[in-house]
Formats: structure tokens, sequence, C-alpha cells
């Protein structure tokens, strides 16, 4: 099976993420889980991490908490989408009964990909404060990290006409990302609007008749209310990194050089992809821009039905 590191700021889709590759433990090894502020603070995101830990079972995995704040610019939320908590409209228990590992996540990524014999694949699924930290702070890990599998950024945006949410809660340290020479395959929103909650989807997912899929229809049902009148559900943006480890025949690639923009006026934080070859560089990214969507539900489904 394949060991990741999954670095999040749960929110609602983070803690999807979370339970489906804790349904596949065939397939992932979670060696380690690190959070980042991004949805809400990064207190808020550690709690909700722990809790969704709490939730699957996932108690031997170490959970350490990461930046507080963003690179170079003030902190940006998104507690419009996911609630105050980062994670409303849940029934779980309010406290976690799993306690946080020691030490920073920065601390925690260096170690976990040092130890690993042969790398480790990296998850990010929030801003990429910790990743671009853990790069500066020792920068022989990168040959550690055998793939970076990102959900950000695209040909459009969400926060801002140009810019996808993670991208632009911290583009300097996705700048560092992108620069870095590890290997990335990048969900952006072209690929992971693909994966839309729609009410059929909720319908089959109601009739997993456990806590955990149970969970999972609250949180649908929350964070769906923000995406009222625009789309014809919630995205399922950061489950979708994931389901492609599961399964990587789940999804198309556009090989691209990739650059994000940390200095335009309407632009801060908006991905530029030369699919082209106009910059006549080597391709930085696996671009991901089509999805099997009736496979991706499968697996989805599926992973519930293990609870
Ligand atoms: C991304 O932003 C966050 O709100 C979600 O958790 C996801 O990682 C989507 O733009
Ligand atoms: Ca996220």
């Amino acid at each position: 099976s394949k060991k990741i590191i999954i670095d999040c700021d749960p929110g609602h889709d983070d803690a999807m993420a979370i339970i489906l590759a804790a349904s596949s433990i065939s397939n992932l090894q979670i060696e380690a889980i690190t959070t980042v502020a991004g949805n809400v603070g990064v207190e808020k995101n550690t709690k909700n991490a722990l809790r969704i830990c709490d939730l699957v079972g996932l108690d031997d995995v170490p959970v350490a908490m990461g930046a507080a704040r963003p690179l170079v610019r003030e902190p940006f939320e998104a507690a419009d989408i996911h609630g105050e908590s980062g994670l409303d409209g849940t029934g779980l228990p309010e406290a976690p009964i799993k306690s946080l590992t020691e030490g920073h996540a920065v601390d925690v990524l260096i170690e976990t990909l040092r130890s690993s014999e042969d790398g480790l694949k990296l998850v990010t699924i929030g801003p990429m404060t910790n990743i671009a930290m853990a790069i500066r702070k020792e920068p022989d890990i990168s040959a550690k990290i055998t793939e970076i599998v990102m959900m950000g950024g695209g040909t459009y945006g969400n926060r801002t006409a140009a810019a996808e949410f993670n991208m632009f809660a911290d583009a300097e340290a996705a700048k560092i990302v992108f620069e870095s020479g590890v290997p990335i395959a990048m969900f952006g929103l072209d690929l992971t609007h693909q994966a839309l909650a729609t009410p059929d989807k909720l319908k089959a997912l109601q009739a997993i008749d456990n806590t955990v899929a149970e969970t999972v229809v609250d949180m649908i049902k929350f964070y769906s209310s923000a995406y009222k009148g625009k789309f014809a559900g919630a995205a399922l943006h950061d489950p979708c990194p994931i389901a492609y480890l599961i399964d990587p025949s789940i999804c198309e690639f556009q090989q691209a050089v990739v650059d994000v923009e940390t200095h335009g006026e309407f632009t801060y934080g908006m991905t530029v992809a030369d699919f082209k070859g106009r910059t006549d560089r080597k391709p930085n990214v696996e671009f991901a821009t089509w999805l099997d969507q009736d496979k991706f539900w499968q697996l989805f489904l599926d992973g519930l039905r293990t609870y």
C-alpha cells in the first residue's frame, strides 16, 4: 500500500478526504496528518482533524498542528463555507478523545519523511504553508517526497475570479512548492467541480446505514447550502486526490508548467498553466483535467460502506 501524509485544514471536504483515505487501508497507509490555518484557524482545524480520527478509528496516526498564519499575507478564512467551527452541521462530539502529537507539523513532516525508506506521497488539501516551511528548513526532504498530490488552483478561481482558495490563502507558499522540483499531481477546480454531490448522490449516501456515512451526509448538507444556486451540488474537492491515490485510473491529466501569481492586483493566487510549451520549461505538474464520475462515486460509496 502507498504511504501518505495528509496536510489539511478540516473543513468539510478535508474531513471527507480523511474518511475516504481511512476507509482504504489496503491501498493507503496514513503515516501522519498535519494541519494548517485555512478554512478556519489552525487550532480549530486541528481539533476537527482529531474529531475525524476519533470517528473513523485512526487511533495510531499522529496528528500535528502546524502554521497559524500564511508565510507573508494576512490570514484569510472560509468560515462562510464551513461554519464558525470549520465543521458545522455535524453531530460529532465537541471535544476530541485523541490527543495531539507533540511538535510542530513542519518538524513532524520533516521527521516522517526522513525516517521513511522509500519516500512518501504528500497529499496537500489546504494552503501549503507547512510544506513550504519544511522545504525551506530542510531542503533535502524534497528527495523523500515521491509525489505531491495537491488540491488547489485551476484555470479559474472560487475565491476571486482568478484564484482558488488554497492558492489565495498562501500563494507565496504555493510558489515554493511549485518550484521545488517534486513531481506534482494537481487537482484544481477544473477537476473537482466534476465531483458534485448532486441530490441523487446524496440519496445513495443516505442509503448507507452507519454513523460515518450519516456524518458525511450531514457535512454535505451543511456545506451544500454555500453552493446553492451556483452548482448542482457541493464539490467534493479534497476527496479527489485521495480517490486518485486509491485508483489512479479515475482521472486524466495533461502536463503543464504551472506558476502561481504572487503580485497581481486582480490575480493574486491564480495558477497560470502553460499547456502548450510556451515557456520552454520542463513541465512541473500533471494537471488533472477529467474525472471518471461513475468510478469516483463508486469508490466513495464503497469506502463509506466499509464503516
Ligand atoms: C478548497 O478550499 C477549501 O475551502 C476546501 O477545503 C478545499 O481544500 C477548495 O477551493
Ligand atoms: Ca481543504
